[in-house]
């Protein structure tokens, strides 16, 4: 046991486990007579074997009687095990394998994506889609195709884009993107994506819209020239070469095509990196954890919330928050003792909102 933490407002207690190179959170929680012991969900570790081992082990240590137990391990594969499937933190510090890059934002089925990657075999593309299992869906067929030169990102293309150095890629492909016609905020589409495409583009890369939508076509056009400098052309029924299946739907029901292609013209500069998120001075006062705040706190573009406070023995704290972008939450734990401050297994995503978010929770600590 690495930890041992309770909380402020409840029963429940966390313990820090170090087991089979991995260091995560196990929760012990009284409930009705009896104890229920079951792993954090911000912490858990990807291998589920790992984590079932580790829970007999600690109810044994713990000389906990076993009631009832849905413990059997079992030969479950990992849920993204190939080479091919990239961790957006990986782009922190990653070597493009080749030297043309695209993107594809929101890929669903993949077929144009696999398409693409069968006709540029030298062009490595970067498949970005939040959908869970099409993202496993297409790391199946890269495996059954053997293709090489696709990488798949589980992950909001808004956000990503900022990982990715400037100058990079030849095209972004965005095709039928959720029109999200009662939920403006959620589309792909907006003067921040635009502005990241735009720096991540190299000089004549375009990023490249396909749409069933009149109003979004509207709309995206709308947001293309509120940029400085553009060139655009727009088409109307072009056929393509491949024909995903969204689209095959809407040919079946005679909808019109748009397309509109912004050419990027200029070279950008080179990204700002955001170098680390270290607590620098911060340490656990008396007390503290009674001036925190209890409910979120919504600033422009970001949030933070403490979500919840254990003790750690009589000098430290253990703090469960969320925070950064109100679409991709960053989930962690903060360990404060009179010693520092770190987070909890790993540091957030290195994105600006992250950073924004953990420069507001060292202010929170500093009160
Ligand atoms: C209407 S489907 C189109 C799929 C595919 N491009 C096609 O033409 O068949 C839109 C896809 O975008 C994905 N998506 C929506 N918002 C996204 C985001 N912010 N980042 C990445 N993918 C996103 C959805 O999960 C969905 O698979």
């Amino acid at each position: 046991m690495t930890l041992y933490a309770k909380s402020f407002s409840g029963s429940d207690e966390m313990i820090g486990i170090e087991y089979g190179g991995e260091e995560f959170l196990l929760q012990i929680k009284p409930e009705n007579k009896v104890t229920l012991l079951k792993y954090d969900k911000v912490t858990r570790p990807l291998n589920v074997n790992l984590l079932k081992e580790a829970l007999a082990r600690v109810s044994d240590e713990l000389g906990l009687e076993i009631l009832s137990s849905n413990i059997v391990t079992s030969n479950t594969k990992q849920p993204f095990s190939s080479e091919y499937y990239k961790k957006v933190e990986d782009f922190e510090h990653i070597d493009f394998s080749r030297k043309k890059v695209s993107v594809e934002v929101g890929f669903g089925s993949g077929k144009h994506l696999l398409y693409q990657a069968d006709k540029n075999p030298d062009t490595l593309f970067i498949g970005l889609e939040i959908h869970t299992p099409s993202a496993q869906q297409l790391l199946k067929q890269i495996a059954l195709q053997k293709r090489e030169n696709i990488w798949v990102v589980n992950y909001d293309a808004r956000l990503f884009l900022e990982m990715l150095p400037s100058n990079l890629c030849e095209k972004i492909f965005v095709h039928f993107p959720i029109p999200w016609d009662k939920k403006p905020h959620r589309r792909v589409i907006n003067s921040s994506f635009l502005k990241e495409s735009m720096r991540v583009l190299q000089p004549e890369g375009r990023l490249e819209l396909r749409t069933d939508s009149i109003k979004y076509f509207w709309y995206a056009l709308e947001t293309f020239f509120a940029l400085p400098k553009i060139e655009l052309s727009v088409r109307k029924n072009e056929a393509l070469e491949v024909i995903s299946k969204y689209e095959a739907r809407w040919k079946r029901q005679k909808k019109d095509i748009f397309d509109v292609y912004v050419k990027c013209k200029e070279s950008s500069q080179k990204r700002q990196t955001i170098v680390d998120f270290n607590f620098n001075i911060v340490k656990y006062r008396n007390s503290l954890e009674k001036e925190l705040p209890q409910k979120p706190l919504i600033f422009e573009g970001f949030f933070v919330h403490i979500e919840r406070i254990y003790k750690i023995e009589d000098d430290g704290l253990l703090i469960k928050c969320a925070f950064g972008s109100f679409d991709r939450p960053e989930h962690k734990y903060l360990i404060l003792n009179k010693n520092g401050c770190r987070y909890f297994v790993s540091s957030p995503v290195k994105t600006k909102v992250n950073y924004r978010a953990h420069l507001k929770i060292m202010e929170l600590l500093n009160v």
